[in-house]
């Protein structure tokens, strides 16, 4: 993954245009950042927070410069590692993945310092250099470099940054009031004039030399590859509200505004014309695709989900009337993106995206956008909450009647003590049958991702045959328990097996049926209700579990929110 971005600038200092970039693109990685600069070559890099990197480069006064949010995908994170690379009187930022670097290495006989791939494209390129034009070298990578990158290259004391773009690895460029800026993601870009996504492999330039006049940059300075004109920039971010410390809190509170906006909407699609549904997403969204793909057997479609990354190297057996359904918050997931196109060839293809500009819409037949707004914080919330509005929207029409009254009451219950007493235990379950199961793995990404505590979800029917090994007084396990004529009863069977090997419960449900240990009661409801509601109550225990366990809530250790890397 990783955010680039490079500004060329005619008299502006390039430094605090970097940074915001950085900080714009953080989404994309957070382990490690760094900054070089033209004139003098100097390089700031830092692990973490962006602070430190900021109050050392921000008094730099150089008009050029290059920049680097990192997800570590070579090598550990430590300073070494950190972008910008430099090789002599050359520098490299770069997002994406090389291949074959082994075979370069021995091609050109060199030593690396460093564990990353970045490193070896920018030692084939110096390497080049010495016998190759600028325009040669870059020709030769972009026929022979195998992989998915998109990377900046700097000259000490050049007044121009040279790009290189290979397959789905985003760059944009855009003629800013001061100069150009190139980077991921048009969020990376301070005030943009006029923005040009490039849409192909391709390499070129951008230089100051051309600053007054765009027609002369895009014949002069695009050398290969295809562009077009990119007019939306998403406000991706919103002020925060003073109240709350994290958007987290934020995102999961705003899921009250999401279900009153929603409630009367009606998207009923008419699936009965598809021999077979297929959803697929990755993380929440593939729990959410899994949650749709019960709806869709409900009214008797045909229908199952897949994790994109395991579908995209499976023998997939197609139907003459097939639609592939794609979920995902970013539309930029790499493994889904993939998936997509593999699907394309013989399916129909419906995406569900909060990004209306981005591959995954882009590339769809049909798209439904989430309009779910900016998601900020790593974990998915309100994004997750929306895509399972839009599938039952799709699927069953409206929302169940007084939904919103029912979500609002689920904010009223306070979780603070039960999450004291969740704490006391050394691993958590999560249980429930038919869409709760779905349901308590979302509660399981949710909690694992924020809090590293130990939690596992399984369909509380599989207890017996084998999970039930592992409990003990140590544990606690959260049963799901909404109302239901068949399901409540099996579940609460499940309970008491677990009651009897001295395990502890955490029952959520309408009334206290086990009538001891923990209880946290909601108002009466039933399995689709509680999918919608149960899962923003497990939100809020992840939530709180992080916050009491002093986690840095919305960049949780290793991730990043847009995973654009397979
Ligand atoms: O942007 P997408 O919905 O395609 O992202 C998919 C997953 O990476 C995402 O849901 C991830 O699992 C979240 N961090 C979960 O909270």
């Amino acid at each position: 993954m990783c955010g680039i971005v490079g500004v060329v600038n005619k008299s502006k200092k390039a430094s605090e245009d970097l940074m915001f970039g950085l900080k714009q693109m953080e989404y994309r990685g957070y382990d490690s950042a760094g900054v070089v600069f033209s004139k003098n070559f100097n390089t700031y890099k830092s692990i973490g927070s962006l602070i430190n990197l900021e109050k050392a480069c921000l008094h730099n006064e150089d008009t050029i410069g290059i920049a680097h949010t990192r997800w570590a995908t070579h090598g550990s994170v430590n300073l070494t590692n950190t972008h910008p690379i430099k090789i002599g009187n050359f520098a490299i930022v770069h997002n994406g993945i090389i291949e074959d670097t082994d075979k370069i290495i021995k091609e050109i006989n060199y030593k690396p310092q460093t564990q990353t791939d970045t490193e070896i494209l920018l030692a084939y390129f110096v390497f080049l250099r010495k016998e190759h034009s600028l325009e040669d070298s870059l020709q030769i990578i972009d026929q022979k470099i195998k992989g998915s990158y998109a990377a900046l290259i700097l000259e000490f004391s050049s007044d121009q940054i040279i790009w290189l773009k290979k397959g789905f690895s985003p760059i944009v460029i855009s003629e800013t009031e001061f100069g150009y800026t190139v980077a991921s993601d048009m969020e990376g870009v301070k005030n943009p004039i006029k923005t040009y996504e490039i849409n192909s492999n391709g390499y070129g330039i951008i230089s100051n030399s051309f600053v007054s006049d765009f027609q002369t940059f895009k014949k002069n300075l695009i050398i290969k590859g295809e562009f077009s004109e990119k007019t939306t920039k998403e406000n991706l971010f919103h002020e925060k509200t003073k109240s709350h410390n994290t958007w987290l809190e934020e995102e999961i509170l705003e899921q009250i505004k999401i279900f009153e906006n929603e409630k009367s909407l009606n998207l009923k699609k008419d699936f009965s014309v598809y021999h077979n549904v297929k959803l697929i997403g990755c993380g929440s969204s593939f729990f959410a695709a899994e949650i749709g793909a019960y709806w869709l057997e409900e009214e008797n479609i045909l229908a199952s989900a897949s994790i994109a990354s395991e579908w995209n190297i499976s023998d997939t057996p197609t139907f003459d009337h097939q639609l592939t359904i794609f979920i995902s918050q970013s539309g930029f997931t790499a493994d889904t993106v993939s998936a997509l196109l593999k699907a394309k060839k013989y399916s129909k293809t419906l995406a569900l995206v909060n990004k209306k500009n981005s591959p995954i819409s882009n590339n769809s037949d049909q798209v439904v956008l989430l309009n779910a707004g900016t998601e900020k914080s790593v974990a998915s919330t309100k994004s997750f909450s929306s895509q399972i509005i839009k599938l039952f929207q799709i699927i069953k029409g409206t929302l169940p009647k007084n939904i919103e009254e029912k979500v609002k009451n689920i904010f009223k219950i306070d979780v603070e003590k039960i999450v004291d007493n969740i704490l006391k235990h050394r691993e958590i379950f999560i249980l429930g049958k038919n869409k709760m199961s779905l349901v308590a793995k979302e509660g399981m990404l949710k909690i694992t991702e924020i809090t590293y505590l130990n939690v596992f979800a399984y369909p509380a029917g599989e207890l017996k045959h084998g999970y039930i090994a592992k409990i003990t007084e140590e544990t606690i396990s959260i049963i799901l328990a909404p109302e239901d004529p068949v399901l409540l009863q099996k579940t609460l069977s499940s309970a008491q097996e677990i009651i009897s090997r001295d395990g502890k419960i955490l029952l959520i449900a309408s009334e206290n049926y086990i009538k001891k240990d923990l209880f946290i009661k909601t108002d009466p409801m039933n399995y689709d209700e509680a999918t919608f509601c149960y899962t923003i109550l497990l939100q809020r225990i992840a939530f709180k579990l992080a916050e009491k366990l002093n986690r840095p809530i919305d960049k949780p250790r290793n991730l990043a929110k847009s995973v654009t890397v397979e």
